[in-house]
């Protein structure tokens, strides 16, 4: 490996660092030391009814449990809105941009705490209470963060559903969340594609009958069409809502009690939620965002992510908000209605820091630098990125013309399970390496395993894990506890397992090389292959099948199916057709690039279907196949070759 690039913080001589290289080489030395001391301290970042005075509670063996600051008392939303009236009542908290709406809306610290107030009288005369589950599936309106923060502030566990899934993805979850309310709109538009998300829902529900338990759905009526509402089930969100009182007393929580579940991808079986307690959890955002982000005075701060993913959760509403920070949303695009787009709304809303993924960096340099050029794009101080490796010539682009050398580019490596950043520079302190997400921040005790378990030391490749505790992890699956232990703890004992692979370089600086089990990363968005297959699985005229992910120059992955059909009963099975059942049972990100229909797929004697082949075929390593000798069948492979690329 040739020696990479690396640019000295000096090199950002005016950039507003937050603490000096020997501070953070002391925070890393304490938190080391003494975790329950630091951590308890950085607790302190948030707001308490009950300060707690109980650090880490629990193991990583076994039975795992996790608890933090398992005494103190407290409310999110109180932490995020509360907190902050008595000095910054005035000061704007989200600004919510619309594409086609003219004027973003505007909500101060007042007015958010105003309509979350609202909302959470509104839930309670629901008959939602403490604990019960509300799912969310609303597009990236300020609707979307009022409803988070009013869940969190009567003690609901928000479920925020993805508006790509489709009704059969919404439909299991709100039976696996055993949700009893529902807040929706009636359609979104992601460029000229009308998204509706009521239909979408209602369908779902009906989908999923009694095993349902939504009683109630609030619907922000997004246009002015008539949207068919259940009378006694559906009410009209702002009708319903805006009468309601403008007060409401946060239910207080234990730190313990959860905040929120998310729905993500493994590798193995259906999507299952993953389960984050208030206290850590709201400690970790804070903690996290001020290391990477620091937010200022007039600082704004756009995460392009949707709040359906824990980017959007930590990013977008909690970590900001936690802070005191000006949080941006919009439903734009980047290519829409011009290429530039994105660039147009920085300079609009004088974004001080702008967070996306390395598939948007992608398709914006696709673009050509001229369409950067043309924007001035001097309010921006700090760049970041998440939820993909990023090439260096990507980070590169990202960091000489959008940054203009000018903006430090974070690379900001974390998991729905990790709650928030774990791996990412303190700007402006720390060297960058364009392509490594640097380093783990302090209080992260970061190893690296090798393929039998073993911890390796100093420059080493394998896969990564994460040694002891930290507040903002993960505490369980829910409604499936054994499945987290399995799937995070058992397969290096004592560690938590990430699925991903990395590299440490001898500055201690991690590469990431990607996932290592059987999901895939489409454009940011996790889709385990299994979940694939579960869906052809429910088509009798498919045998088998296989999912793989192979490289694509935007998404970063894109998805490649093979099919074996049933012999005797496949009339009527066509690639489209199959491309077409992906899409509607998991949603539109899930789309494959490829469907190949073959007679057989490659096998090991003990039956396994062998992904690595076909991932290697389907991504034109043809001349490189490996060791073909533990197949029951070579011919196989030659078949799929030629199925694929033609006689070869
Ligand atoms: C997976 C987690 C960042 C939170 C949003 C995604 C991949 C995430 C990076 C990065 C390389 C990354 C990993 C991880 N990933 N960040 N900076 N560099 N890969 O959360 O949907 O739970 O996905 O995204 O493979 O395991 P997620």
């Amino acid at each position: 490996m040739s020696d990479p690039t690396v640019i000295q913080p000096g090199h950002y001589g005016h950039y507003p660092a937050i603490m000096t290289q020997a501070a953070l080489d002391t925070m890393t030395r304490q938190a080391r030391e003494d975790p329950d001391g630091f951590w308890l301290q950085q607790a302190g970042r948030v707001q308490w009814h009950e300060r707690p005075t109980r650090g880490f509670e629990g193991s990583f063996e076994g039975n795992v449990s996790i608890a933090w600051f398992a005494d103190g008392l407290l409310n999110v939303s109180a932490s995020c809105l509360d907190r902050h009236l008595a000095d910054r009542a005035g000061q704007v908290a989200l600004i919510a941009h619309r594409e086609g709406h003219g004027e973003a809306e505007r909500l101060t610290y007042a007015m958010l705490h105003e309509r979350v107030c609202r909302l959470a009288n509104a839930l309670t005369a629901l008959g939602v209470k403490k604990g019960q589950r509300v799912a969310i599936n609303l597009p990236m309106i300020s609707e979307a963060v009022v409803a988070m923060l009013a869940c969190a502030r009567i003690g609901a566990v928000h479920v925020v559903l993805f508006g790509g899934f489709s009704a059969d993805g919404i439909a299991e979850r709100l039976v696996d969340s055993g949700a009893v309310a529902v807040i929706t709109a009636s359609v979104a538009w992601r460029g000229t594609k009308r998204v509706p998300f009521k239909e979408t829902m209602d369908t779902a529900l009906s989908r999923a009958g009694a095993a349902s338990a939504v009683r109630a759905v609030l619907v922000v009526r997004t246009a002015d069409d008539a949207v068919p509402m259940l009378p006694g089930r559906d009410r009209d969100y702002h009708d319903f809502v805006d009468r309601c009182d403008a007060d409401f007393a946060p239910v207080i929580m234990k730190a313990e009690d959860p905040l929120f579940m998310l729905y993500t991808s493994g590798s193995t079986g259906k999507p299952k939620a993953v389960v984050h307690a208030c206290g850590g959890y709201i400690v970790w955002a804070a903690y996290t965002m001020d290391m990477v982000y620091t937010h200022r005075p007039g600082d704004v701060l756009w995460c392009t992510a949707d709040v359906a993913w824990i980017t959007g959760h930590s990013s977008v509403v909690y970590g900001p908000l936690a802070n005191g920070g000006t949080t941006m949303i919009s439903d734009s695009l980047p290519a829409y209605p011009h290429p530039g787009r994105w660039w147009d709304l920085v300079d609009e809303y004088r974004v001080t820091m702008l967070f996306s993924a390395p598939t948007a960096v992608r398709a914006m340099m696709a673009d050509g630098d001229d369409v950067v050029n043309r924007h001035d794009l001097g309010s921006l101080r700090l760049l970041g990125i998440a939820g993909e490796p990023i090439s260096p010539d990507a980070w590169l682009w990202y960091h000489d013309v959008v940054g203009r050398k000018r903006c430090p580019v974070a690379d900001t490596w974390w998991q729905t399970e990790t709650g928030g950043i774990v791996l990412g520079p303190v700007p402006g302190v720390q060297p960058l390496k364009p392509g490594s997400a640097t380093r783990p921040l302090p209080g992260i005790e970061m190893a690296i395993a090798d393929a039998q378990g073993r911890i390796l030391h100093g420059a080493a490749e394998g896969s990564l894990c994460i040694a002891r505790s930290w507040p903002g992890q993960a505490r369980t699956i829910w409604g499936d506890h054994a499945r987290f232990c399995q799937t995070y703890f058992s397969k290096v004992p004592g560690f938590y397992f990430t699925g991903d692979g990395a590299r440490r370089d001898s500055d201690g600086y991690y590469w990431i090389t990607g996932r290592m089990d059987d999901v895939i990363n489409i454009a940011g968005h996790r889709l385990g292959t299994a979940e694939v297959e579960d869906v052809l699985g429910d088509d009798h005229r498919i045998l088998e099948s296989a999912a793989v992910g192979v490289p694509h120059p935007v998404k970063g992955e894109g998805l490649v199916v093979f099919i074996m059909p049933r012999g005797d009963n496949a009339a009527g099975l066509t690639g489209e057709g199959v491309a077409r059942l992906i899409s509607q049972r998991l949603g539109r990100y899930a789309a494959p690039e490829a469907v190949y229909i073959v007679p057989d797929l490659p096998r090991t004697r003990s039956g396994k279907i062998v992904r690595r082949l076909l991932r290697k075929i389907a991504s034109g390593e043809t001349g490189n196949l490996g060791d073909l000798s533990a197949l029951t069948d070579t011919a196989v492979v030659g078949m799929i070759c030629n199925r694929v690329w033609g006689e070869m």
